[in-house]
């Protein structure tokens, strides 16, 4: 049986109806059977204090051990403010420390921003991107994916348009191929 990579997923918005929140839980539908996609939440995550940190919070131990054991890393996220949201940069810090001993390095990466506004998340998307390559997190180049004017990606109850399906189905492809290539043996 081939292998199956364990991706977490991290969601950068803490919102109930988050949009963020509905295209991850939308990929990992349409993620073909080589990943297995698991949101990994971070908005329990008290804000990173190397103080606390001498005698990890529980919160973070657990964040650092869920991410240890995930093959992969993906990014779904707003933008606030032309940059990444307080809460996934705050996840982003958690998971690089202890020193020396980061839970992200070399798990192959993608980001996919979305917003309502029309230039689809792209500060955030490569704010993210410049903490990959410190973290040596080997980040997908294409397809990018800055998903704009996405305040009517769902309908009311929640069905996806289906006109955004196949560029949806087209990136999480496009990550498949290349989990599989960084990971390959
Ligand atoms: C935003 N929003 C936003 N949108 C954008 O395209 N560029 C931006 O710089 C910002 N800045 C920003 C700052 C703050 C503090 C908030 C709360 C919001 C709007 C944002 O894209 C919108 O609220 C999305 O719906 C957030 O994503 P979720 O929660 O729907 O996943």
């Amino acid at each position: 049986m081939s292998k199956i990579y364990q991706v977490a997923v991290l969601v950068g918005s803490l919102r109930k109806d988050s949009i963020n929140r509905k295209v991850a839980m939308t990929l990992a539908t349409l993620a073909p059977p080589s990943l297995a996609l698991q949101v990994l939440e971070i908005g329990d995550l008290p804000l990173y204090n190397e103080d606390i940190d001498h005698t990890p919070p529980q919160a973070y131990t657990d964040f650092r051990q869920q991410l240890g054991a995930a093959d992969a890393v993906l990014f779904v996220t707003p933008e606030y403010n032309r940059s990444v949201p307080a809460v996934l940069k705050n996840a982003i810090d958690v998971g690089s420390r202890p020193y020396g001993a980061s839970s992200w390095a070399k798990k192959p990466g993608a980001v996919i921003s979305v917003s309502p506004g029309a230039i689809g998340g792209f500060g955030a998307n490569h704010h993210l991107r410049q903490s990959l390559v410190f973290l040596n997190v080997p980040c997908m180049q294409s397809p990018e994916a800055y998903v704009g004017n996405a305040g009517h990606l769902f309908d009311d109850t929640g069905k996806l348009a289906e006109g955004s399906r196949p560029f949806l189905q087209g990136f999480i492809d496009g990550y498949a191929h290349w989990v599989e290539q960084v990971l390959k043996p």
